[in-house]
C-alpha cells in the first residue's frame, strides 16, 4: 500500500516536474518579454529624438560635425534627413563624414527653381515628421531646405532648433532669397544657435527673447524662445578635415606661380556681376606671369555658362570641378589670396591666415572684417583687380591681412549645442 502510495506520488510529482517545465518556456518567454518592455519604456523612450535636416553642400559640412556628435551621446536618437537639394555636391560630404542619411528625398533638379523646391520639400518633410515623431527638428542657416523644412516643422507642432541663427544683413534683397529665409527659419525657431556675439544681438534686437521661461520645453515652446552663443560648426568641420593635408597633386597646380583661389555661385552674382568677376581675373592673369587662378565651378548652370563662356581655354586660369571638402581645405591653405562670394569660405579663410576678398556689397559675417584678414570688394572689374594688384604688390599691405584669427569658433560648437539640447529635453 505504501509503496503504492509512493508510486502515486512519485508519477503525480514527474506530473507536476513536466507541466511547471512546459508552463515556463511561455513563462520564460512572457517573462523576458515583460523585461524587454520594461526596458523599452525606461530607457529607450528616453531618447531623444533628434531630426537632423539638411540638403545643401555647405548645410552638410556645417551638420556634419553635430550629426557625429549626437551619435556619441546615448541619450540621442539622431534621425538625418536629406532633402538632397543638391545632389553631387552633397553625397561628397556625407561620404567624408561617413553620414549615410535615414530619409534622402533626392530632391533636385537641374535648375530647380524656389517655387517647386519649396512646395517639395514642405510635401515631404510633413510625411516625415508625421511617420519619426521627432522631440526636435536641427535645420542649418539659410537656404530653401533650412527655411521650408522649418516652416513644415512648425506647422507640425514639433520644436524647431536654428543652427546658424541670427546672421542679418537687414537688407531683403541681398543676399537672395538667404536674407528673408534665415528671418524666417528664425522665427519659427525655438532654440537659437547664435555663432557670435553680434548673430546673439540681431536675434535680441529682432524681438526673440534670451531665457524667458525656465521651464521644460513645452512651456518654453508656448512662451518664448531661447539664444545660445555657440560658435560655428564651421570651424568643428574645418579642424576635422584640414589637419588631413590632402593631397592636391592632381590638380597639376605650379609650385612657380602663386595661386589665387575664386569661388562665385551667388544668385545676386548672376549675369552682369559674374561677367565682371571673370573680366577682373582675365586683366589679372594678363598682368601678371606669376599667378595662376584657380575656380572650382559650382554646378548651378547658370554659374556655370557665364564662367566656362568667359574664362574657358584662357593660359593660368584653371576651371575645375567643384572639389570635395578635403582637398578644398588643402587648397584654401595653400591660396595666396582667396577671392569668394561663398558664406563658408568668409568663415573658415580667417582660421588659415590666407586673406580673402568677398566679392559682394554687403555680408552677414562681418566678424572677420573687424579683424582685418577679410574685405568687402564687390563686383566692380576695377575694384576686383586693384584690391587684388594691391596684395600682389604691396608686401605690407599683404602681411596686414595675412593673420590667422579665429572669430567664427574654437572648434567646439557641435558638443555646446548637443549639451544644450540635452539640457533643454532630457526627460
Ligand atoms: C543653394 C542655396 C544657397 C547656397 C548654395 C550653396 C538656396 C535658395 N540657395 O544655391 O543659399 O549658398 O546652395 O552652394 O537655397 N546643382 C547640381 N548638383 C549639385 C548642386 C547643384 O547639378 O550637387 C545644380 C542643379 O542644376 C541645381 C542648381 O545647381 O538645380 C541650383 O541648385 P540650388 O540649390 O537651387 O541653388 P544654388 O545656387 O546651389
Ligand atoms: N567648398 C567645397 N568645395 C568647393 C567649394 C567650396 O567643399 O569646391 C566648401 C567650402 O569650404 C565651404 C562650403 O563649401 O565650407 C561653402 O559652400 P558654398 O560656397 O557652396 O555655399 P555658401 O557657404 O555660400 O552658402
Amino acid at each position: 500500500m505504501l509503496i503504492y502510495i509512493k508510486y502515486i506520488n512519485y508519477i503525480e510529482i514527474r506530473i507536476l516536474k513536466n507541466l511547471l517545465q512546459i508552463l515556463t518556456i511561455p513563462c520564460k518567454k512572457i517573462i523576458l518579454f515583460f523585461f524587454n518592455y520594461l526596458y523599452t519604456i525606461l530607457f529607450m523612450d528616453k531618447k531623444i529624438k533628434v531630426a537632423v535636416i539638411f540638403g545643401t553642400r555647405p548645410e552638410a559640412i556645417k551638420m556634419a560635425p553635430l550629426v557625429l556628435e549626437l551619435k556619441k551621446h546615448s541619450e540621442f536618437e539622431p534621425v538625418v534627413i536629406v532633402t538632397a537639394q543638391h545632389r553631387q555636391m552633397l553625397d561628397q560630404v556625407l561620404d567624408l563624414f561617413e553620414i549615410t542619411p535615414d530619409f534622402d528625398l533626392n530632391l533636385m533638379k537641374p535648375n530647380q527653381n524656389l517655387w517647386s523646391l519649396t512646395s517639395e520639400i514642405l510635401m515631404e518633410t510633413k510625411k516625415i515628421y508625421e511617420e519619426v515623431k521627432p522631440d526636435i527638428v536641427l535645420v542649418h542657416g539659410d537656404t530653401t531646405t533650412a527655411f521650408a523644412s522649418a516652416l513644415s516643422a512648425f506647422y507640425a507642432r514639433v520644436p524647431i532648433g536654428h543652427v546658424e541663427a541670427g546672421l542679418r544683413t537687414f537688407n531683403k534683397d541681398y543676399p537672395f532669397p538667404e536674407e528673408i529665409n534665415r528671418v524666417l527659419a528664425d522665427a519659427v525657431s525655438d532654440l537659437h544657435f547664435a555663432p557670435t556675439e553680434g548673430s546673439v544681438q540681431n536675434l535680441l534686437n529682432s524681438g526673440i527673447k534670451e531665457g524667458i521661461t525656465n521651464g521644460d520645453i513645452d512651456s518654453s515652446y508656448e512662451t518664448g524662445r531661447r539664444i545660445y552663443k555657440t560658435g560655428n560648426t564651421v570651424i568643428d568641420a574645418l579642424l576635422y578635415t584640414v589637419e588631413k593635408n590632402t593631397d592636391l597633386s592632381h590638380l597639376g597646380l605650379r609650385d612657380d606661380l602663386k595661386t589665387i583661389l575664386l569661388t562665385s555661385h551667388r544668385r545676386e552674382n548672376f549675369g552682369k556681376p559674374l561677367e565682371n568677376i571673370c573680366d577682373a581675373v582675365l586683366d589679372l592673369v594678363q598682368k601678371n606671369k606669376d599667378i595662376e587662378i584657380v575656380y572650382p565651378v559650382h554646378l548651378n548652370p547658370n554659374v556655370r555658362n557665364t564662367v566656362f563662356s568667359k574664362l574657358d581655354g584662357i593660359e593660368r586660369v584653371k576651371l575645375i570641378e567643384p572639389l570635395d571638402y578635403a582637398p578644398f581645405c588643402a587648397l584654401m591653405k595653400k591660396a595666396h589670396i582667396i577671392l569668394t562670394d561663398s558664406g563658408g569660405v568668409q568663415e573658415e579663410a580667417p582660421s588659415l591666415g590666407v586673406p580673402v576678398l568677398v566679392l559682394r556689397d554687403e555680408t552677414e559675417r562681418p566678424e572677420a572684417i573687424a579683424s582685418g584678414c577679410v574685405k568687402l570688394v564687390g563686383t566692380n572689374k576695377e575694384k576686383i583687380a586693384s584690391t587684388v594688384q594691391k596684395l600682389l604688390d604691396d608686401n605690407s599691405f599683404y602681411n596686414s591681412m595675412k593673420m590667422a584669427v579665429n572669430p567664427y569658433g574654437d572648434g567646439l560648437a557641435s558638443k555646446r549645442i548637443a549639451n544644450i539640447i540635452l539640457g533643454n529635453f532630457s526627460k
